[in-house]
């Protein structure tokens, strides 16, 4: 069964077209794709299916999401996108953030991953320690985004893959460097990076290796590492889900 999504008006649906075509303009004009990017997951990926608290409802708004450890860079993304917001009143920040993500990905190269309108904001930030730990391994990630997002290890595989964009910086997370040689074009390269080993001038975080050593999320690895193109078609499906989690249950 598909979801229901709400109805927005005509006027909203215009409102998200022309919102899309600034943020294409301005991510372009800022290289900040992949902090968009992570702006989006780390707003969506708070959900918490048993409660049904967190998720992509704008509450990065909030000076207290952005001071999660785990956001830490964030609050630059949230500047960064501003003047745009202040154009689009009626646009919800749980849409706006969502597009950001979404047209991150487009205007590097990545898939179009499907959005769907009419997030409504939740007015409190989610409890802090809901986002993955980069220094575990598989477990967690399946209690994180399997027990609590609800997302499938074909998910967790793919969106993975984010980091084909971007880079960590010491003074945020504490590690530094890239996944790949470059990071501004999405594509299929933190794959094959990933299994081509170690490299002195990349990086690669304890819970990316961990896709390596597990054996139901190594055979996606290898399969997104040769075909791009199948990459790309779980990778949008699994990137639409996550902008949705808690959004028009079916
Ligand atoms: C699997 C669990 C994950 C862990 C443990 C993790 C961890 C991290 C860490 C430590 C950073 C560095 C932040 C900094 O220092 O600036 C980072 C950056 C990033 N992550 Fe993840 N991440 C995960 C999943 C994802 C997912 C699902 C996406 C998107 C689909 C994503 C997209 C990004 C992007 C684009 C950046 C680069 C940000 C920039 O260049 O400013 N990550 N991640």
């Amino acid at each position: 069964m598909g979801k229901s999504y709400p109805t927005v008006s005509e006027e909203y649906r215009a409102a998200v077209a022309k919102c899309r075509r600034k943020l294409r303009g301005l991510i372009a004009e800022k290289n900040c794709a992949p902090l968009m990017l992570r702006l989006a997951w780390h707003s969506a990926g708070t959900y918490d299916a048993q409660t049904g608290t967190g998720g992509p409802f704008g509450t990065m708004r909030h000076e207290v999401e952005q001071g999660h450890g785990a956001n830490n860079g964030l609050e630059i993304a949230v500047r960064i996108l501003e003047p745009i917001k202040a154009q689009f009143p009626n646009i919800s920040y749980g849409d706006f953030y969502q597009l950001a993500g979404v047209v991150a990905v487009e205007i590097t190269g990545g898939p179009e991953v499907p959005f769907h309108p009419g997030r409504q904001d939740k007015p409190e930030p989610p409890e802090e320690g809901r986002l993955p730990d980069a220094t575990k391994g598989s477990d967690h990630l399946r209690d994180v985004f399997g027990k609590q997002m609800g997302l499938s290890d074909r998910d967790i595989v793919a969106l993975s893959g984010g980091h084909t964009l971007g880079r960590c910086h010491k003074e945020r997370s504490g590690f530094e460097g890239a996944w790949t040689t470059n990071p501004l074009i999405f594509d299929n390269s933190y794959f094959k990076e990933l299994l081509s080993g170690e490299n002195k001038d990349l990086l690669q975080l304890p819970s990316d290796k961990a896709l390596l050593a597990d054996p139901v999320f190594r055979p996606f690895v290898e399969k997104y590492a040769a075909d791009e193109d199948a990459f790309f078609a779980d990778y949008a499906e699994a990137h639409m889900k996550l902008s949705e989690l808690g959004f028009a249950d079916a």
